[in-house]
């Protein structure tokens, strides 16, 4: 298996030094469609917006057969509920109870959702769908519009509830 790794990661890199005439570099627009990383402090959030109102349409067509209606769970997890659970013998982990930063919920939402057709909504509907789910969780109020600035200045409940590991052999400073 190793082996067929390292001739695979050979071969990759043979073609894009175009040894062998294959493969090209990636155009701008290709590497933008894959740059998708959002980071908790919102570096990477992209331009538009949207409310919870508009995000209740968006989940109730795209998110709800899966989640559940108010996404209280259905075949896949819930989304709402929980807090107050960690500490007890029964925790609820969810995006409302356990998360610690909502621009988490951007960034996996725009990556990975909806399960099978990731990639079909639009900047505006996953702000719209991220503020829903925020708003069913009681952390935004009604009306609050989610965007590049207001996203990061959300508070979570568990925002305080990681402690960074201290240990010299973790962390961004490890050797590796
Ligand atoms: C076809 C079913 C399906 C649909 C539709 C769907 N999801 Fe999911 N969702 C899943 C599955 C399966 C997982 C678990 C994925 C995993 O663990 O890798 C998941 C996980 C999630 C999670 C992570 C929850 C957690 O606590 O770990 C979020 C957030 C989420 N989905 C949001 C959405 C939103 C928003 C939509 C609509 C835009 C949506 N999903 C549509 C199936 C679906």
């Amino acid at each position: 298996m190793r082996k067929a790794l390292l001739v695979l990661t050979v071969s990759i890199v043979a073609a894009q030094s175009g040894k062998y005439g294959v493969g090209r570099a990636p155009a701008p627009e290709e590497i933008k469609r894959l740059d998708l990383t959002v980071l908790p402090d919102g570096t990477g959030l992209p331009a538009g917006g949207g409310s919870a109102a508009e995000g209740k349409l968006v989940y109730e067509r795209r998110c709800q057969r899966c989640h559940g209606a108010e996404a209280k769970g259905g075949d896949e997890v819930a989304m709402v509920g929980g807090q107050g659970t960690l500490p007890t013998p029964k925790p609820l982990k969810t995006v409302g109870s356990y998360w610690p930063h909502a621009t988490t919920l951007f960034d996996y939402v725009r990556r990975a959702m909806p399960f099978k057709e990731p990639g079909i909504l639009t900047a505006d509907q996953v702000y719209a769908v991220t503020a829903y789910i925020l708003q069913l969780n009681g952390i935004i109020k009604d009306g609050e519009r989610m965007d590049a600035k207001s996203l990061p200045a959300v508070r979570m409940p568990n925002r305080d509830g990681f402690i960074p590991d201290s240990r010299p052999d973790t962390g961004p400073k490890a050797k590796r």
